[in-house]
């Protein structure tokens, strides 16, 4: 199958130091990718440079056919490419409607013509079959995103995310910050868009949430990918080893 992300020797520095020297992997449709790596490993350097925020130094980015190298970030996430970052970037006054839609709500039309009106009834309509969609967990979604658990916050970001008909969803860290028992509604929420076709790429440095929910592992040290394995044929001892350098 042709992979949609293709990453070949990607190379990043910044100025003298070289946080990226040579990551190379493949990512099918459908697919739920781990990334993993020790703190300084290059994890957020890598993500950066495939959303576009970084340009990479050397090497070939394909996405879905295109050739990364000369988008800028609005153009990648054109594409089909959403990132969630950790700290979500939701607005935390504002309800969950608001929040699904943030910057783009849509507009009444008069006789044709935009009316400069956010047209809120629309709004919550949508966000409810978004939220419905991913089967999330969220009481209502005139709630105050402020009010609502971490794990459902987590829920917002991907319903946000979901607006954009993504082909690939990159995950930061998604279950770092969550109480235990929501750490398993925000991975059903990771099998979900599987289910719906979309890749995902999960950032964790928990290893029973990799080995419940992806299908692929790979493991970055020193700006290297240095094991690409996947999950049903290795073991967690395998992959720390690779983590830290033993393996
Ligand atoms: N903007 C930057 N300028 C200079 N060095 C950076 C920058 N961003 C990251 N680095 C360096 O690149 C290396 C990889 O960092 P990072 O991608 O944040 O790793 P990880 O996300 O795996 O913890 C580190 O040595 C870090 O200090
Ligand atoms: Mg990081």
């Amino acid at each position: 199958m042709t992979p949609l992300l293709e990453l070949v020797d990607v190379r990043k520095k910044f100025g003298a130091v070289e946080a990226l020297r040579g990551v190379s992997f493949a990512l099918a449709p459908g697919e739920v990718l781990a990334l993993l790596g020790d703190n300084g490993a290059g994890k957020s350097t890598l993500m950066k440079t495939i959303t576009g925020i970084h340009r990479a130094s050397a090497g070939r980015i394909l996405f879905a056919g295109a050739d990364l190298a000369s988008h800028d970030p609005g153009q990648i996430r054109a594409l089909g490419v959403e990132m969630i970052y950790q700290d979500l970037a939701l607005a935390r006054q504002q309800d969950v409607a608001s929040n699904i839609f943030l910057g783009r709500e849509p507009t009444r039309r008069f006789l044709g013509l935009p009316l400069h009106v956010i047209d809120r009834a629309r709004i919550e309509r949508e966000a409810e079959a978004m939220i419905r969609r991913l089967g999330a967990r969220v009481p209502s979604v005139r709630y105050r995103v402020g009010d609502l658990s971490g794990g459902q916050q987590q829920s917002v970001a991907i319903a946000r995310a979901l607006t954009f008909a993504p082909k690939l969803v990159i995950m930061d860290e998604p279950t770092a910050a969550l109480a235990v028992r929501e750490v398993e509604h925000v991975l059903e929420l990771v099998r979900e868009l599987k289910r719906q076709g979309i890749a995902v790429i999960l950032i964790s440095h928990r290893l029973t949430d990799v080995f419940a929910v992806c299908d692929r592992a790979i493991v970055l040290r020193q700006g290297r990918t240095v094991a690409d394995e996947r999950v049903a044929e290795t073991s967690m001892n395998t992959i720390v080893a690779h983590i830290v350098g033993a393996g």
